[in-house]
This record gives structure tokens, sequence and C-alpha cells, in this order.
């Protein structure tokens, strides 16, 4: 709102502060007299002279929401100062737009914008005489080397009778803390995430024919993120048919689909920044076998038991505790595994067949900042958090092995928040058996 409307009112609205803004405060409000150095990810050379597309260091995003590389935010006094790249009108040229210091203090909300150039001159005088020093050691080499020029040289300045900070404290502990609580701006871009990437599995879904190789699913899941607006994937895709669905980190994602086979497509795009994670896993031919349909029920009642699990208060491994539970005693039904469901557990047998977890934080990163235990104590689960439940069944073939079920990998893969009461799932691509199959007959 413009001042001069305001001046109609009695009392002057606040200025409405962006998140960053709001972000930043807290992170000055925890570092009292300490100076935080934060600097953006750097662009990386793919090959010769051609460089993987650029992506902003997470945590510097969740403090700015400034999208340049060659960017360093200072935090220190109840001051933001970001050092970012100097307008280049013939860069610009090649390079596209540069907002400068001056528009991206405007813009952003900085108290004060320099150029990059001038980091290595400011950088001392801002360090010196500051109790602490708050930086992510060794999470960016030149950040690394820079933070140690700038302390030897307040050493050097000693006879002037300055000093360096004596304690230097791991940021990202702090920024851990804060990103594991999702606040209101965050949870409506994960939700436009979890909505495009949910469009995705949709597409793919419908796409899928007899016949079909894996990288066409790839590319309409592709074509889907890209045409709702997403940034693109948040992390490698997985599409994989058939036995290949057994193989956790499939990549190749080139091989032709099974005719009788299952699909398991792991996706999700980005949306400035946040990730939505998904999988869901169908029949090739659209219409699952009888063996198919046992295992893929044992693995949504195995998700369906983890979700009701999640709620404030719950231990972050509850989930988990409850997807084995149900996995291991469809491991026996299976006959996949025998004897009783306790000791199995006990000894660890189910991870013949479910050997990763069920679920991790999600956000900014696919597997997203925060802490899982605090010492041997599971987290608590609270309000805000996002996560991911991802029950799976992988069935090698192997001698002792029903032969109905070799080559079935199975994961459903859905993202939550944690609320007061449970939990909401906000991702809502076809999940039941009922609803994969209408969604792939109705092409
Ligand atoms: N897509 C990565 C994961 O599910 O953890
Ligand atoms: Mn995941
Ligand atoms: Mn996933």
């Amino acid at each position: 709102m413009t001042s001069s409307r305001a001046s109609h009112k009695k009392t002057v609205p606040q200025k409405r502060r962006r998140p960053q803004e709001l972000r930043r405060a807290r992170l000055l409000a925890h570092i009292g007299a300490g100076v935080a150095v934060i600097p953006t990810a750097a662009e990386k050379v793919r090959n010769r002279d051609t460089s993987y597309p650029y992506r902003f260091d997470s945590d510097f995003w969740y403090l700015t929401a400034f999208p340049e590389p060659d960017a360093v935010l200072v935090l220190v006094d109840g001051r933001s100062i970001l050092f970012c790249r100097e307008k280049n009108a013939e860069r610009e040229v090649w390079e596209g737009f540069r907002y400068g210091p001056e528009a991206a203090k405007e813009v952003f909300g900085f108290d004060a914008a320099f150029p990059l150039s001038a980091l290595e001159a400011q950088l001392p005088p801002l360090l010196a005489d500051r109790p602490t020093l708050w930086h992510s050691l060794g999470q960016d080499a030149a950040n690394d080397a820079r933070i140690v020029r700038a302390l030897n040289a307040v050493r050097g300045m000693a006879r002037v009778g300055k000093r360096p900070p004596a304690l230097i404290h791991d940021l990202r502990q702090t920024l851990d803390a804060m990103r594991l609580i999702k606040d209101d701006a965050e949870l409506t871009l994960m939700r436009q995430a979890a909505d495009i990437a949910a469009a995705g599995h949709l597409r793919a879904m419908r796409a899928c024919r007899l016949g079909g190789f894996e990288y066409e699913l790839e590319a309409e899941l592709s074509y889907e993120f890209r045409r709702r607006g997403a940034t693109g994937h948040a992390y490698a895709p997985i599409v994989a048919g058939g036995g290949n669905a057994c193989v956790l980190h499939y990549a190749d994602n080139d091989k032709r689909l099974p005719d009788a086979g299952l699909v398991l497509i792991d996706a999700g795009c980005e949306v400035q920044g946040y990730a939505a994670d998904i999988s869901r896993t169908f029949p090739v031919k659209g219409r699952f076998s009888a063996a198919q349909k046992d295992c893929y029920e044992i693995v949504l009642a195995a998700q369906t038991a983890a979700v009701a699990a999640i709620h404030s208060g719950a231990e972050f491994n509850a989930p988990h505790e409850a997807a084995v539970r149900v996995l291991t005693e469809g491991m026996v039904a299976l006959r996949l595994l025998s004897g009783a469901v306790d000791g199995l557990i006990e000894s660890g047998a189910y991870q013949r067949f479910y050997m990763h977890r069920t679920g991790h934080w999600l956000g900014l990163d696919v597997h997203d900042a925060g802490d899982y235990k605090q010492g041997e104590a599971w987290m608590s689960l609270a309000p805000g958090m996002t996560l991911t439940v991802e029950p799976g069944l992988y069935i090698r073939p192997a001698p002792d092995v029903p032969k109905h079920l070799h080559n079935i990998g199975i994961r459903i893969e859905d993202d939550v928040v944690v609320t007061e009461q449970g939990c909401r799932m906000y991702t809502h691509a076809p999940r039941t058996v009922a609803e994969i199959e209408a969604a792939m007959q109705s092409v």
C-alpha cells in the first residue's frame, strides 16, 4: 500500500514484510552480536564451456529469494547486507538480466547491497570484534577460503586493537531447525509443486502404452512439469519398468516397458525452489494382475498405517514402524518370509524386500534440512513439518521366492504436512488400484 493511501487511515499499516525478511530477522535475533556469512551456490561447469542448469543454494534462497549466482548474504548488527554482481550492460546482452546491488536492495528488502567485488575488502571489518562467526564450514570451498583470508586479515589488525571472532558456529544447525517447520509461504509453494507433480504422474499413467519405453513416460512428466510452470525436476526421475523398480536409484530410464509388468515412477517437480516427491506404481497394460494387486494392496495398507501414525508429538520413526509391521505381515501372507512377524521385524529379515526408510523431510531439498534424532531420541513431529510417506516392496527373483512375484517392485509415495490432529496429505494423484485403473482406462 502506498503511503498516500495509508495516510487516510488513523493507524498507518505496517509494510508487509516478505517471508524472507521475517526469516532474516529471526536469524539476526538468534546470532545476536555475531556475524553470519551465507553464500549462494556457484555455477558448475558440465563440460568444457557448458554449465549445469543453475540452482541456488537452498539456505541462501530461504533467506533471500535472490536468484543470481555470485552472491553472498552477510547478517550483522540487525542488518542484512547483500553482495552481488554489478549491472553489466554487455554481459546482460549475452546472459540476461542482473539486478545489480541497487535494485536488489529494493526488490528483496536488504538493508544494504554492494558489488561482490567489494566483499573481500569489506569482510574483515565486518568480522572484527564480533564474538561469533556463523558459517557453514565445508559447504563451499571458495567461501571457506574467503572466510579464512578475512579472519587472517583481522588477525593482521591486532596492533590497532581488532580481534577476529573467537567462536565459529555451524550455521546449518540453526538454519536446519528453522527450515524444518515450514511457514505459510513455503506450504503454499509446496502445494503448488505437489499439484503439478501429481498432474505429471497422471499424464504419465494415461500416456503409458504397450510397447512403450521408460523415457517416453519421463518425457510426459517433464512436459507437464514445464507446461505448468515448474522449474523442472526436483531430482533425477526414476521411471522403472518391471524388475528395474527393484533397483532403488534406477536412473537409466531407457528400457522398453514389460507388457505384463508394472512401472514405478518416482518423480517430483520444483517450484520456486520447493520440491514435491511422489512415487506411483501402475500396470503397463492398465489392469493389475492378481499377484500385482495383492502386493500393491499391502504397500497401500502400509502407507495408510504410516499416515495414521503421523501427528503432532509422535516420533519421526512412528510411521516407519507402522509401515514395517504391515509390510512384514504382507511378506508372510505372500510367502516371501515365514515365521513370527515380531521376530522378522526384530531380526531385520523384512529388509530383504523393504530396504529403505519410510520417509524423509521435504522442502527446498528433496531430502530436506533437519535432524531426525536428537541424541538417541527420534525427533518429535510438530505442526508445519513436511515429510514423505513412501513404503515399498521390492521382490528380486531368487530360487526361494514364489515365481509369480518375481520382479514386482512397488513404491507409493506421498507428501504430508503435520497438523495438530494428525497430518494432511497434499499430493493428489491416483493412488488406489481402482483410481489407477480408472485413470488409465479414461484416456
Ligand atoms: N525421490 C527420492 C526419494 O524418494 O527419496
Ligand atoms: Mn522420497
Ligand atoms: Mn521419491
